[in-house]
């Protein structure tokens, strides 16, 4: 017999992510005419108010369609088959993009990663530097790997590409940390940064953002690949039509105006700053715990680990035991491991619309299930936890 439940499921996954009442409520609406000023102005407002979260002067535009068509939106408006792209391995992400760079026809090079530790931009560089007929047209990097739960420094990135002098596109991936990581993608200098509607940006999965500075808008007015839905370039201007190319999500669109609203009301540092306090209790309850030596960060370095998702090594046992166990009797929802990490790690996300008490309630249940599962775990997480939030609530208010 299947046990009832009560109360609310603990989303910890690393998206998607909770999406607030606020923005169901203001996705409940019927159909309207989308032709009509209302959305029209809706809609308009969000493709600008987008800038400020991706923090660009340059355009953004929006596509029907999750993180993987934002992946495609980029590589189909940059590159033609034959062009060569070179991707940091980071992990399962970067891999897929790879993968998706090849079935385009596009030659992918790639620099190694133990996934233990973020991207070596000296490494990227003697790759550029190595390319003396300048074949490499872009570097596509991962912001965050969700699937190692490791930040990638972009700006180290952008200085190694500018020490070569070499001309490729910086491209980045900013699905798993869009409007929760800093990203001063004018500021750094990065050609295009892609999103999607399911993390950052508290929306349920349906819509995909790409922000596109001068540089990249006129390596795509030049590209001859044939493309028609992921064309950019079509979707400018005054027709309102072709901003989605057809029908637009008119309910994700309501929505995405109140968790802009939402983002502006709390302020982008702020934003930030939740993010950080949040996933500084995660770490530190993951570092007591670990102090038995059964558990791990999958990432080394402590100034990697990624304000978003902490992705957590259990060699001796099976994390996804552990994750089930939350699931079926905690109500509480981790991420798997993904691709090389399949059965390796137990991913916490913390990212999105979430609070204290909502990660120490997620915490303790990872604590109730080791407990269960006989993990063996140093006492004393939660509690950790709950030291860090005092304290940085303390010094945040004072
Ligand atoms: C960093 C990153 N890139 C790309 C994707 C793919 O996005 P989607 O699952 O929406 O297609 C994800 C999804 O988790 C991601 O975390």
């Amino acid at each position: 017999v299947e046990r009832v439940r009560r109360g609310r499921e603990f989303v910890q996954l690393p998206g998607p992510t909770n999406i607030p009442d606020r923005v169901l409520n203001a996705m409940h609406e019927p159909a309207r005419d989308f032709a009509a000023p209302a959305f029209v102005d809706k809609a308009l407002s969000c493709l600008n108010d987008l800038k400020r979260v991706f923090q660009t002067t340059g355009d953004v535009f929006a596509f029907s369609s999750n993180g993987h068509g934002a992946w495609e939106v980029a590589l189909a408006n940059l590159f033609s088959p034959g062009d060569m792209v070179l991707i940091p391995d980071t992990g399962r992400f970067a891999l897929s993009w790879a993968e998706m760079a090849r079935s385009l026809d596009l030659e992918v090079v790639m620099t190694p990663t133990t996934m233990r530790h973020p991207v070596d931009a000296e490494a990227v560089a003697e790759q550029l530097e190595r390319d003396r007929e300048r074949r490499i047209k872009a570097v596509l990097a991962v912001q965050v790997e969700t699937s190692t739960g490791m930040l990638h420094d972009m700006g180290a990135l952008r200085r190694a590409l500018d020490a070569t002098g070499h001309p490729a596109l910086l491209v980045v991936d900013a699905i798993a940390s869009l409007a929760c990581i800093d990203l001063p993608m004018d500021g750094l200098g990065i050609d295009v940064v892609i999103a999607a509607s399911q993390k950052g940006l508290m929306l349920p999965a349906g819509l995909a953002f790409i922000a596109v500075g001068a540089k990249a808008d006129a390596v795509s007015q030049e590209n001859p690949a044939p493309r028609k839905y992921w064309d950019w370039r079509s979707r400018r201007g005054s027709e309102s039509y072709m901003w989605f190319y057809g029908t637009p999500p008119t309910q994700m669109i309501g929505g995405l105006r109140v968790s802009l609203d939402m983002l502006f009301e709390e302020g982008l540092e702020n934003v930030f700053a939740r993010h950080r306090r949040l996933a500084g209790a995660v770490r530190a309850a993951v570092g007591r715990w670990s102090e038995a030596g059964a558990l791990e960060f999958q990432t080394v370095p402590k100034a990697a680990r990624s304000d978003t998702v902490t992705a957590i090594r259990m060699p001796e046992h099976d994390p996804d035991s552990l994750r089930f166990f939350c699931r079926d009797h905690l109500s509480t929802a981790f991420g798997a491991g993904l691709g090389p990490l399949q059965g390796q790690v137990l991913r916490i996300g913390h990212l999105g619309d979430l609070n204290e008490p909502m990660i120490l309630g997620a915490l303790a249940a990872l604590e109730v299930a080791m407990r269960a599962r006989g993990v063996p775990s140093a006492e004393g997480g939660v509690a950790a936890a709950v030291e860090h939030l005092a304290r940085d609530i303390v010094r945040g208010s004072s």
